[in-house]
């Protein structure tokens, strides 16, 4: 008989967590009981799986009590109270937040990448940052055929990758321009919560995602240094592949675009060849034909599982440089959606 598991999905309210019970249906995984979790402002809120309702429930350590699976959204802070709960109750988690990523003890995977990575998880397995997980799906195969020497990305992220509430914030901006009211006032959590000042969104840039280190990079732009270095080459500090970024918060409701350069080692490789290896990597899809204006774009991306990739081009005045051009929805194959697979890898490798 197939086992079945009992799943419970913490933070199941906010723009992640809704879309991890729509993945969770679309999943082979074969669910007995589910739970959704949240704060208790939402307890009480009915949500639909596989034709039934299911009662949102204020979350408690007990919450956790023959719960085989957890799947976490519900912020850095949550994580760190409950995930060690549940994991001490027998459950093993997916936690999408930043919270244990970088803990040496914790896989950080994107299963098409590193897969294999999950057999080594003690309960908990961290789902990398969305802008992370987009970039290395597209220069993985990269990195496998010609060898990775450094990468340079600039972000344009959308604004739901600051939960629900940041993209009704954006929502609210853009109908108060529209109507020639002020919009300040409606800049209550963008470009983050955790910071002192907010500006609006709408009609507008962030080049600040998270809060700044000492350095002077945004935490955003940290992450996707560390945890590109750890799901590549196993070693948030590796030095082989040097990484630097720039983490912009742009005016789009869903799907994060990114504008990447990067340098391989094999100077051999063409365009052709890029466009070749990337197309063939799993959930990798190549869009890339100038010359009939095809490329991918956000509004596209939304609500697809795949990473897209197009403008792939050489650098013309450095030998084996290229830039290209990746987009994919930020909620689905850079949150809910790898933490769904991951889920069925482990389903399937029976590792829970
Ligand atoms: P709630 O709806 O009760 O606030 P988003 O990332 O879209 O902002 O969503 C955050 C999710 O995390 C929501 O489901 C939210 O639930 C949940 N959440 C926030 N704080 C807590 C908490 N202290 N305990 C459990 N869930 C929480």
């Amino acid at each position: 008989m197939t086992r079945e598991y009992n799943v419970a999905i913490l933070g199941a309210t906010g723009a992640v967590g809704r879309r991890m019970i729509e993945q969770l249906e679309q999943s082979s995984i074969p669910v007995k009981e589910l739970k959704l979790l949240a704060s208790s402002r939402s307890a009480g809120t009915k949500l639909p799986f596989r034709g039934k309702e299911y009662i949102v429930e204020e979350t408690k350590p007990e919450s956790f009590d023959g719960v085989d699976l957890v799947l976490s959204s519900a912020g850095g802070s949550v994580s760190k109270k409950f995930l060690p709960e549940a994991v001490k109750r027998g459950a093993v988690c997916v936690d999408n937040t930043s919270a244990f990523r970088m803990d040496p003890d914790v896989p950080l995977v994107v299963p098409e990448v590193n897969g294999e990575q999950l057999k080594n998880h003690h309960g908990i397995i961290a789902n990398p940052n969305c802008s992370t997980i987009q970039m290395v799906m597209a220069l993985e195969p990269v990195r496998r055929k010609f060898g990775l020497k450094q990468i340079i990305v600039s972000t344009y992220q959308a604004s739901s990758g600051a939960g629900q509430s940041a993209l009704n914030e954006l929502n609210q901006e853009a109908q108060d321009y529209l109507d020639g009211k002020n919009m300040q006032e409606d800049a209550k959590i963008l470009p983050t919560k955790g910071d002192k000042k907010h500006y609006p969104l709408a009609f507008n840039l962030l080049p600040q995602i998270d809060v700044f280190e000492e350095d002077g990079y945004s935490h955003e732009e940290w992450k996707m240094i560390h945890e590109t270095k750890k799901i590549m080459l196993n070693d948030m500090d590796a030095p082989e592949i040097k990484v630097t970024a720039t983490c912009v918060r742009v005016p789009v409701p869903i799907s994060h675009g990114e504008s990447v350069y990067f340098t391989v080692a094999d100077e051999t490789a063409t365009a052709e060849d890029i466009r070749k290896v990337m197309a063939d990597f799993p959930g990798v899809v190549v869009q890339d034909d100038p010359e009939n204006q095809v490329y991918p774009q956000p509004i596209d991306a939304v609500g697809k599982r795949e990473t897209f990739v197009g403008r792939i081009r050489p650098d013309q005045e450095n030998k084996g440089a290229f830039n290209a051009w990746i987009v994919a929805d930020n909620l689905l194959k850079g949150a809910a959606w790898n933490a769904v697979e991951n889920a069925e890898y482990l389903v399937k490798e029976d590792l829970i």
